[in-house]
């Protein structure tokens, strides 16, 4: 396909639309904390979760069942409503029904008209290709026309098929609207047919056997991670496209262990956060995702050495150069946006 020339990649897909965003806001996103909007109970709890989440998502998809999808539609329409939430530095999204479900049209549609204002990101599950990404780039420019919108709404895709994954740079790179992408372990596994009942983290039976020792006698053997490949492909499409990647949901919620390894190792290779399915996730989410006290001194002290950037310094015996300078930037700019949020990290970062 001809990608679009340079000059109408920013252009607004509708007369009156809002221009696209050329930079994505500065936003700290380590989780994403997924409510049930259906659920009288849980919706009114919303205000006080928004306090300790970086971003609420009110969820329209899988997990709803099919008689509350018009419940939770109208929950995430009073969510918007119940706070100021461009003014409160929280994220506020929602998750719609896939393209092809009969739900799609009738989300984004109610969405955008009663909830635009307020609405940061619409995250788009089962995305196969970029014309997934085109087609509702088209409509939600009408709508945002229509509605007098004045900030553009952006989107965030899930990776959760194979065809997806085989088209990840491409599905990146769709639209300026493109915030981000996740990981959908349940799905892909699914559309891949892993032979998994799971919904992320590891698998007893995918694991590496060390060989037979000469002695004889028990081998060690350890469990991999058997979403390697997609999360760091998935980072390298999104780092290319200037858009942000992210782990997904870890369906284990009673194991918080394993949960905050997945999220860890998820952060190590390049995520910017993670989903949250229970308010137990959202600690491990801030403890992992922010960076750690000590390594954001390092960062400082490297940065220092190297003040341009460039050239090389020994620091404790090890060598910093412009490659290291970079990595000490990335932790550096990640603990000033954490602090800004977080007074108890500001504190530990400024010993
Ligand atoms: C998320 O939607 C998943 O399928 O894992
Ligand atoms: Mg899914």
């Amino acid at each position: 396909m001809q990608p679009k020339t340079p000059r109408q990649f920013f252009q607004p897909l509708a007369a009156g639309a809002p221009d696209p965003l050329t930079e994505l806001p500065v936003r700290l996103e380590r989780m994403i904390h997924f409510v049930p909007p259906h659920l009288d109970k849980v919706r009114t709890k919303v205000p006080s979760m928004a306090e300790n989440a970086d971003v609420i998502l009110g969820n329209l998809e899988d997990a709803i069942p099919a008689d509350a999808k018009e419940a939770a539609r109208a929950g995430v329409v009073e969510m918007a409503g119940m706070m100021d939430w461009q003014a409160s530095g929280t994220g506020f999204w929602t998750r719609v029904n896939p393209l092809n479900s009969p739900w799609f049209l009738e989300d984004v549609m109610t969405l955008v008209e009663k909830a635009g204002e307020q609405l940061d990101v619409i995250m788009i599950p089962k995305v196969e290709g970029p014309w997934d990404i085109h087609y509702a780039d088209q409509l939600v420019a009408q709508l945002e026309a229509k509605h007098g919108l004045a900030r553009p709404i952006l989107f965030h895709a899930i990776l959760e098929t194979a065809e997806g994954v085989a088209r990840v740079e491409e599905i990146a790179q769709a639209s300026p609207r493109m915030q981000g992408i996740s990981l959908g372990p349940a799905d892909l596994a699914a559309s891949r047919q892993m032979k998994t009942t799971r919904v992320g983290g590891g698998h007893p039976f995918y694991r590496v056997i060390e060989d037979p020792r000469e002695e004889g006698g028990a081998r060690i053997s350890a469990q991999q991670d058997p979403w390697h490949y997609t999360v760091a492909r998935m980072v390298d499409a999104c780092v290319m496209a200037g858009i942000k990647p992210f782990y997904g949901p870890f369906g284990d919620i009673s194991d918080l262990e394993a949960c905050e390894q997945q999220f860890r190792n998820a952060f190590l290779l390049g995520c910017v956060g993670t989903w949250t399915l229970h308010p137990g996730q959202i600690d491990i989410a801030k403890k992992v995702f922010s960076p750690d006290p000590d390594e954001v001194k390092l960062a400082r002290r490297i940065l220092e050495a190297l003040p341009d950037g460039r050239g090389v310094a020994m620091l404790d015996g090890k060598m910093q150069d412009d490659a290291t300078w970079k990595q000490a930037k990335v932790i550096g700019d990640l603990a000033d946006l954490v602090a800004a949020k977080d007074p108890g990290l500001a504190a530990a970062y400024a010993d």
